[in-house]
C-alpha cells in the first residue's frame, strides 16, 4: 500500500517539525513522572522523543515505516534509542490492554480512521491509561480550514499539507463529550 506520508517524512525538513505537542511537553517535563508510554500515529516522533527524553519507555506506532525510521533516527540523535520501540501497523489492529500505559498520546490520528473505529479505539486507549496516567488526544474538527464544511472555510489558519489524509473531522467538543461519558474513567484537565 502506498504511504501518503512517505514524502513528508522523507524530506530534510520533516513534516510537523520536532516541537512536541505543548500539553505532552508540559506533562513530560513534570518531575518524577515516568513509566511506559504509547504514541499512536507517532509519525516522525516529535511526541515520542519528548516523552523518551523525559524518561518514558515509549512504543511508537504508525503505518508509515518512513516515519518510524525517522523516529529511530531522532531517538539515536537524542541518545534515547533504548527507550523507544517502534511498531509499523494499523492502530486499529494493535492489542492494547487495560491499565498498561502511564501515558497514551494520539496526536491527529483518530481523525484518519472512520468514526466507528475511532470510537472503539478511544475506549481502548481511555482504559489503557493507569489510574494516575495521562491521555492526550488531538483531532481535526469541522472548524479546521482543511474541512470543506462552511465553518472550516471561514477559518484563517493555513490548511495542513496532509489534510487530504483526514477522513473524519470531529465536532468541536466531541472529544470532551467522549471524555465525560458516564462510563469514562477520565478526569479532564484541558
Ligand atoms: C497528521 S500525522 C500526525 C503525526 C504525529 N502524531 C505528529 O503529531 O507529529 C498522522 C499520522 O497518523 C498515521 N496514521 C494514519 N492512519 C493510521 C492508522 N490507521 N494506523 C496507524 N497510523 C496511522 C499516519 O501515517 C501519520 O503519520
Amino acid at each position: 500500500m502506498a504511504d501518503p506520508f512517505y514524502e513528508p517524512y522523507d524530506r530534510d525538513e520533516i513534516a510537523y517539525g520536532d516541537v512536541p505537542s505543548s500539553l505532552v511537553a508540559a506533562f513530560a517535563e513534570q518531575n518524577g513522572v515516568t513509566g511506559s508510554a504509547l504514541d499512536l500515529g507517532a509519525g516522525a516522533g516529535r511526541d515520542t522523543i519528548a516523552l523518551a527524553k523525559a524518561g518514558f519507555h515509549v512504543k511508537a506506532v504508525d503505518l508509515s515505516q518512513r516515519g518510524l525510521d525517522r523516529v529511530m533516527q531522532r531517538a539515536a540523535k537524542s541518545r534515547v534509542s533504548d527507550r523507544v520501540e517502534i511498531k509499523c501497523c494499523d492502530v486499529r489492529e494493535l492489542k492494547i490492554l487495560p491499565g498498561t500505559f502511564d501515558a497514551v498520546v494520539a496526536t491527529t490520528v483518530l481523525d484518519h480512521i472512520p468514526m466507528s473505529d475511532a470510537t472503539k479505539l478511544w475506549r481502548k486507549i481511555a482504559a489503557a491509561v493507569t489510574e494516575e496516567g495521562f491521555l492526550f488526544v488531538e483531532d481535526q474538527t469541522t472548524e479546521d480550514p482543511g474541512c470543506d464544511l462552511v465553518v472550516g472555510q471561514f477559518a484563517d489558519a493555513p490548511v495542513s499539507e496532509t489534510a487530504d489524509a483526514v477522513i473524519n473531522y470531529f465536532e468541536p467538543i466531541q472529544l470532551l463529550r467522549m471524555a465525560c461519558e458516564p462510563e469514562s474513567n477520565l478526569r479532564v484537565l484541558s
